[in-house]
């Protein structure tokens, strides 16, 4: 540790201090004398958290370095469960017991998306230089709220990042927030108060004129809908709108929707473009929704947490064209960036309207000329006071491996998602339900002259069994009417071998099922 370069010593540190600091500190220990000592949550003594921290360190190596020859998931013990169901801790324990604890309880029974066949829902892998840079940050324990520290600046640093990875002009704002739910309920405030008509902030959504109406496709994830409850619109202010075999949405019969609602005494004034959807990673015409959107004089909002990086990746970057041009973009570096989690990031382009949005500034938080509280204040683009220091885990990873990398890794899982694809449809038994554009593959086990109910059933017996045997983590979905079996590789630990494992299993244990006839 003598190495590394955190300063030692700083002026006004205890040798330094002038003779009037000095007899104050000898004043206060005097008037000490009579006082219960004080405490600390430091240790008595640094060098036993030192010899624990290095092995912990060594765990957490060894964890990462051998999770592939893990199973994915398996299911804790009730021993395991009532563990958390201890009282409140009265008293202390060593550090070292209470580290054991975790390893065995906690660290034995994850989730499971670090393991290279995780492929459940959608979430990212996280990465060894992430989790020291959470350690790194919390060590440091800055409040990102803002002010004048390296921290905020780095912060301010990624969010600009993320800006030219979108292709967003330097005069947009953004800011991190917790993930991709936030970011959209950030950018939708935003479009709500620039597309109301009045001071929405003072006098409350009851004063808007016509009640606002906002766009998106039937495959929206299901965060748009609390973002329009939380926004105080309503879930019924949302129109979905239907797909095209592709799942995409259809532009015509949202130009319809939109003429209907002014027609009727509607104002429309967002609609919300996925790029990448949570179903099948369907991406809609971007381009024709930023026309569209200009035409109609609308708020236009694309929701990019799946898919909003492609425009990184060299191979596929042309299916997000048109993102470029949104008002604002919500996309999550937990996914794509594989920053452990949370980490998510929303992006205006009319930074005024972004700070006109949420900026307020109370008395105990004015900004100074000079010292600490010279910085921006970076709360002012967003609902939380308080931050994290999310910026440090994705910019060292950012650091470490250079954007081309991420690039790479977004093309890889979007190769695997077509290699897998051409997997199924070379097997009789195996069917794909919906088209594969990006990395989510949707199918399903289909052995001829099954009813629906008889192969929903089949098919999650087969998921079930997947995640219970420690062999993958896949989920299912219904797609216009179809269930089906879901695969979303946002994996940079997935190799095609994994992919043909899981294909290979589907098939036993389908087979075994129909053997045994214990579904169906
Ligand atoms: C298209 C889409 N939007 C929004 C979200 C919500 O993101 P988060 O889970 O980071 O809040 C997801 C999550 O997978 C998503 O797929």
């Amino acid at each position: 540790m003598k190495n590394l370069p955190f300063p030692a010593r700083h002026p006004g540190s205890s040798s330094q201090l002038d003779s009037s600091e000095k007899h104050l500190k000898m004043n206060a220990s005097r008037t000490s004398l009579n006082m219960a000592a004080e405490e600390t949550l430091d240790p008595d003594d640094w060098s036993d958290v030192q010899v624990l921290s290095h092995r912990i360190v060594d765990d957490a190596v060894g964890y990462l370095r051998d999770v592939r020859s893990r199973p994915v998931w398996r299911d804790m013990p009730a021993k395991v469960k009532e563990s958390f169901l201890a009282p409140l801790p009265r008293s202390p324990a060593p550090l070292a017991d209470v580290y054991g604890e975790v390893a065995q309880n906690v660290m034995s029974y994850p989730m499971g998306n670090v393991h290279p066949r995780f492929w459940a829902w959608y979430m990212g892998s996280s990465n060894f230089t992430g989790a020291v840079a959470e350690f790194l940050a919390a060590i440091q324990g800055s409040n990102l709220g803002g002010g004048n520290h390296a921290a905020a600046l780095m912060d301010e640093q990624v969010v600009n990042w993320c800006k030219e990875m979108m292709g967003f002009p330097p005069s947009a704002s953004g800011t991190l927030v917790s993930g991709g739910s936030m970011a959209n309920i950030i950018a939708l405030t935003v479009a709500r108060n620039s597309q109301a008509g009045v001071d929405v902030r003072e006098l409350g959504i009851a004063a808007i004129d016509k009640p606002l109406r906002f766009y998106g496709s039937d495959q929206l994830h299901s965060c748009h809908r609390k973002a329009m409850e939380a926004l105080g619109l309503g879930n019924r202010a949302l129109r979905r709108i239907s797909t095209d075999a592709e799942l995409r949405i259809d532009l015509t019969a949202l130009r319809r929707a939109i003429a209907e609602d002014r027609a009727m005494g509607f104002q429309p004034a967002c609609v919300i473009g996925t790029a990448g959807t949570v179903n099948t990673g369907a991406i809609d015409d971007l381009s024709g929704l930023a026309r569209l959107a200009k035409e109609e004089d609308l708020w236009f909002h694309v929701d990019g947490c799946v898919g909003a990086l492609i425009a990184i990746a060299p191979k596929n970057a042309s299916k997000v064209a048109g993102i470029e041009r949104a008002d604002s973009i919500a996309l999550d570096p937990h996914k794509w960036l594989h920053a452990p989690f949370e980490a998510g990031c929303a992006l205006i382009r009319d930074a005024s309207a972004h700070r006109g949005a949420f900026a307020v500034t109370p008395e105990y938080l004015e900004t100074a000329s000079r010292g600490l509280a010279s910085g921006h204040w970076l709360h002012d683009y967003g609902l939380q006071t308080t931050r994290g220091f999310r910026a440090l885990k994705i910019w060292m990873a950012l650091k470490q491996h250079g954007v081309e990398k991420f690039g790479r890794l977004i093309d890889q899982n979007i190769a695997q998602g077509h290699y897998l694809s051409t997997l199924i449809e070379a097997e009789p038994l195996l069917e794909l339900v919906a088209p594969t554009s990006i990395n989510i593959v949707c199918y399903r086990y289909h052995p001829h002259g099954r009813k629906k109910e008889e192969l929903k059933a089949l098919n999650t017996e087969i998921m079930l069994r997947l995640q219970e045997n420690g062999t993958a983590a896949i989920s299912d979905t219904t797609i216009h009417g179809e269930h089906c079996l879901r695969v979303a590789i946002n994996n940079h630990r997935t190799r095609r071998e994994d992919l043909q494992l899981l294909i290979r299993e589907t098939l036993r244990i389908g087979s075994q099922l129909l053997q045994t006839s214990r579904v169906a």
